[in-house]
């Protein structure tokens, strides 16, 4: 299958579903039919649009998570990037800006449309869950970027020898999870910072509250995940929010700065670089 027979696939899959559920919505409300189906974790579907409007112009991803991605990632012309996880694709947009070949993949065909929608046909995009085996080649790419996916799953084995198969020698992961300190004290009573945990709570786009599932694991585990996976760590970082930001959010830049809430990855595969036409 394409990424085009893909895609068209995974669109019309998700307006399916945003029937379905529109109509449930419609004969919940009126009071004469069956609730509204039950409410699934991390239904990236459910929320797209709005999800997407978001992180748009936001403080943590606009201003904090992004620029932070795109600065570990360097100059990126000429290489082979995969953007996985890449939602409505901000991210595959400025790496494709700064000359990159860019692939995307999401396991949600709702944050697919939206990637496409903003990124015509610049960039392949697939339908595809990081815990299973991935659509491409070994080797296909110089550099993976995975901005706040890996917390997600609560076993990193899988997709890491996945990343690391689809990347060549000295390909990089560059990675953004919920900051481990901070999702180990999110609640009380704070779970065995030892153990992988999960934890769940809501966002709420439109009046609506969506259920939310996360793992958290302690550093250790993380950095062994990687090891164990064949990369070699070559930083661990805790940047600032962009300065810009600090004018156009006044009072939240200071929180932000002063407890950050995310932790970015570069890890590497071993072996030598593949040298980009300039
Ligand atoms: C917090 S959003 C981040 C989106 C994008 N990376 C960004 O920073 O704008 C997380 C994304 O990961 C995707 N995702 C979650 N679990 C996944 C999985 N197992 N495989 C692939 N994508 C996944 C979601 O559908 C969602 O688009």
């Amino acid at each position: 299958m394409t990424d085009v027979d893909d895609m068209a696939e995974a669109t019309a899959a998700a307006a399916a579903a945003a029937a379905v559920e529109a109509a449930a919505d419609a004969a919940a409300a009126d009071g004469s039919a069956r609730p509204r189906r039950p409410d699934r974790a991390n239904d990236y579907d459910r929320f797209a649009e709005a999800y997407a409007a978001e992180n748009e112009h936001n403080l943590v991803n606009a201003y904090y998570e992004r620029p932070a991605m795109l600065a570990l990632a360097g100059d990126v012309a000429g290489r082979r990037v995969l953007d996985a996880g890449c939602g409505s694709g901000p991210l595959s947009a400025a790496l494709r800006d700064r000359g990159a070949q860019v692939t995307g993949i999401d396991a949600s065909a709702g944050m697919l449309a939206l990637a496409r929608r903003r990124l015509g046909d610049d960039v392949a995009l697939h339908l595809a869950d990081l815990r299973e085996r991935l659509p491409f080649e070994d080797g296909a790419f110089d550099d993976v970027l995975a901005s706040l996916v890996l917390h997600y799953l609560e076993d990193w084995g899988p997709a890491l020898a996945e990343v690391r198969r689809v990347l060549g020698p000295g390909g990089r992961l560059i990675a953004s999870v919920d900051h481990p300190f901070v999702a180990y004290t999110f609640r009380e009573p704070r779970p065995d910072y030892s153990a992988t945990t999960s934890y769940a709570f809501e966002w709420t786009f439109d009046g609506r509250p969506y259920p939310m599932t996360f793992w958290r694991k302690p550093l250790h585990a993380m950095t062994d995940a990687f090891t164990a996976a064949g990369f070699r760590l070559s930083a661990i970082s805790e940047p600032q929010p962009d300065p810009a930001a600090r004018e156009l959010f006044p009072d939240q830049f200071h929180e932000l700065a002063t407890r950050p809430c995310f932790l970015f990855f570069v890890v590497e595969v071993p072996g030598e670089r593949r040298r980009t036409a300039r």
